[in-house]
């Protein structure tokens, strides 16, 4: 088992560059199945979750080849066939479930185990099933597995409850081959469904809308293979951003797009984090004094609970009281718990969480208890007096690459060792 070692006190200087948005990527190679042709991802983050997606394509007989050397991923579905993918690989990974939308569209069925829920929250999939259901498909669950049937699907206008990510890319999905039109109305507004939505259009498919609340799908024969270079993660950029707010530093992050990081530059300059925006990337001074301030996870263009974890860790370093209020997942504090093995001193109260900042953090042994909770571990690590050992990495390679050599790039005393 790997462990991710990090010895704080270094001043971070440099620049680093962004890679392409794992989000993106996931729903992408799920959304190849459409095309019946060759798709070709370019710029791709060689990431743990990727190889799983593609693992999960491979057991539905499509053809993927990972290019490491390359960045590269090609990928054939022009022979894919109506079956049945390893229910491990979709319980390995939620995102899997991705792939119903584009299943169903090219086969009227599709049988699937049920994603289950995470260490972030119990993750339902009914609005999936709703939008499934609104375009004609009958859904069933039973002995583990969701099964839905449409002998041909139906364009109607779908109502999510909630903008969820996944709920809109996989009825998008769906709707691409439907007869008539689809409109889907509360739809999440992510970055990464517009990306999703132009590798489809692309592609031959008709999505107009997407990245607003209300997505309208034209239903179209066929579509045809393309390449593809998804957007850059602006996960990874914030997570970098804050690793110059909390060693005091600065850093200059380098292939970002200005829009999607919004709400986090937001909360930097509210807490008196210098940005300096250039055109594709953002010079993070943070070696002035900076204050705490109050965060709400909110769907786009709200402040990302994906960024919630390391946010935390820079708050536990500014003098005062911050309050951060974790909104879309109900089990998003685990990282608190390990926070506070550091020192940091932090009240948990439902779905909120009040942050003491502390003179310093001291470094400890701590576990990453998922993806976003591993990075704001290491970010912590490095405001942190002494040695801070990081176990259960493997979270931290699903989202990340080569977290340890880009932050060593940066100046970070910072290893990986077989433990
Ligand atoms: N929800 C439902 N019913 C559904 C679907 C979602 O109640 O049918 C609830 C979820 O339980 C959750 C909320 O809606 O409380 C938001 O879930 P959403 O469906 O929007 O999330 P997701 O599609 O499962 C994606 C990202 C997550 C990110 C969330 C929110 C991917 C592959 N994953 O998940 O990324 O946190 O959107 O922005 O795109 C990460 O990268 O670390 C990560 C967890």
């Amino acid at each position: 088992m790997e462990k991710i070692v990090v010895k704080g006190g270094s001043k971070l200087s440099g620049k680093i560059k962004i890679s392409a948005a794992k989000n993106s990527v996931l729903p992408i190679i799920a959304g190849s199945i459409l095309s019946g042709g060759r798709c070709v991802i370019e710029n791709a983050p060689m990431l743990e979750d990727v190889f799983v997606i593609s693992d999960v394509l491979k057991s539905v007989s499509a053809e993927t080849v990972i290019d490491k050397e390359n960045s590269r991923i090609l990928i054939d579905t022009s022979n894919i066939s109506y079956g049945e993918p390893s229910s491990e690989l979709v319980r390995k990974m939620r995102a899997s479930f991705l792939i119903m939308g584009p299943m169903i569209a090219r086969f009227g069925r599709f049988k699937i185990s049920l994603p289950g829920g995470c260490n972030i929250g119990t993750r339902p999939i009914d609005l999936h099933l709703k939008g499934l259901t609104a375009l004609g498909a009958e859904v069933s669950i039973g002995h583990g597995y969701v099964e839905a049937v449409a002998n041909r699907l139906i364009g109607n206008k779908v109502y999510l409850d909630f903008p969820s990510v996944g709920a809109t890319e996989n009825i998008m999905m769906a709707a691409v081959f439907a007869d008539g039109e689809t409109i889907i109305e509360n739809s999440a507004e992510e970055p990464e469904i517009e990306d999703l939505a132009k590798f489809l259009n692309n592609m031959g498919a008709i999505i107009e809308g997407a990245g607003t609340d209300t997505i309208k799908i034209t239903g179209v024969k066929s579509l045809r293979g393309t390449v593809h270079k998804p957007i850059c993660d602006r996960i990874e950029a914030g997570t970098f951003m804050v690793a110059g707010a909390i060693t005091r530093s600065k850093v200059e992050v380098v292939g970002v797009n200005e829009e999607h990081l919004k709400p986090i530059i937001a909360k930097l300059t509210e807490m008196g984090v210098s940005l300096e925006l250039g055109e594709d990337s953002i010079i993070v001074d943070g070696t002035k004094i900076l204050k705490p301030v109050d965060i709400k996870t909110m769907p786009y263009p709200g402040f990302p609970t994906d960024m919630q974890a390391q946010m935390m860790s820079l708050l536990c370093t500014v003098k005062g009281t911050s309050v951060i209020t974790e909104t879309i997942f109900e089990n998003r504090f685990m990282h608190a718990q390990e926070l506070k093995r550091m020192g940091a001193n932090i009240k948990i109260d439902g779905r909120s969480a009040v942050v003491e900042g502390v003179d310093m953090l001291t470094g400890s042994e701590v576990k990453a208890t998922d993806l976003r909770a591993g990075a704001a571990l290491i970010l912590a690590g490095l405001a942190s007096e002494g040695e801070t050992v990081i176990s259960d990495i493997y979270h931290i390679d699903r989202g990340y690459v080569d977290i340890e050599n880009k932050f060593k790039g940066l100046g970070a005393d910072i290893k990986r060792i077989e433990a």
